[in-house]
């Protein structure tokens, strides 16, 4: 692996302090410098994807990106993606994919993320997985020791059929990591139900989950587990924008 350092250039005399936001924008501006004209492209979903899909769109209009082919990876970057005028196809028609570029929830320093804080993990990975490189972007607040570290939820997407059941079967899996499950909820005290028709199941850890490749197995074993929110092995690069600039990390 290697690393690359850019500094924000010219040295500022005062100190700036960019928002979460800027910075998020900053990486996925980096980000899309990797892409060429004629790619098929991975178009990520949340907060920091946005930002590259939106300057993706710029491009096309200014025509300085042409023969763009966009595999949405959400509903609702599908719908960004059509409001940009840029042409989209899915991976039934376009197997490989060239590059893709998303944001994450976490980033270990092996370039394991965690992802699907938006909900849309399945169709994430699905993309990501086709894909030839996939530079993730984040913000330096997303980089953690180990999946977990942040405190917040890894999200499983189940079916809804007894989900309950499925909960108590990946909490009793993580056992020894005390780790408690919930359903995410709308915010309207329903269900939060994906793209795909799912329920997510936020699974907190007190401890470390161990070996995160069994962990992953061991998840994708249980029958109403369709896919879990660890990204193993996946991102080719990390673009990560803090207040001393940008740091390029490669596998
Ligand atoms: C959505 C994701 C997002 O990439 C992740 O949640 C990061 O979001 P944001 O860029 O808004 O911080 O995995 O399923």
């Amino acid at each position: 692996s290697s690393m690359e350092v850019l500094s924000l250039s010219p040295p500022l005399s005062l100190p700036v302090v960019l928002t979460q936001d800027e910075l998020k924008k900053m990486a996925a501006y980096k980000a899309v410098e990797y892409v060429e004209s004629g790619m098929v492209l991975g178009l990520g979903t949340g907060s920091t994807a946005k930002h590259a899909v939106d300057r993706i769109g710029e491009l096309l209009r200014q025509g300085k990106l042409t023969n763009i082919i966009g595999i949405p990876t959400s509903k609702q970057t599908q719908e960004q993606a059509i409001s940009l005028g840029i042409p989209l196809s899915d991976l039934d028609s376009h197997p490989t994919v060239d590059l893709a570029i998303d944001g994450a929830d976490e980033v270990d320093p092996h370039l394991n993320l965690v992802k699907g804080r938006g909900g849309s993990l399945l169709r994430e990975k699905m993309v990501e997985g086709a894909c030839k490189k996939f530079v993730c972007i984040v913000d330096e607040s997303k980089l953690v020791k180990h999946l977990g570290g942040s405190g917040l939820a890894l999200p499983v997407e189940v079916v809804p059929f007894c989900w309950k059941f499925t909960a108590g079967k990946l909490r009793n899996l993580f056992k020894a990591s005390g780790c408690a499950a919930r359903l995410r909820n709308d915010g309207k005290g329903e269900a939060f139900v994906t793209d795909n028709g799912n329920y997510i199941v936020e699974l907190y850890m007190e401890k470390e989950m161990g070996d995160l490749r069994a962990a992953s197995d061991a998840v994708l074993r249980i029958a109403g587990v369709v896919e879990h929110g660890m990204f193993l092995d996946m991102a080719t690069t990390v673009i990560v924008a803090g207040e001393l600039g940008i740091t390029i990390k490669n596998k």
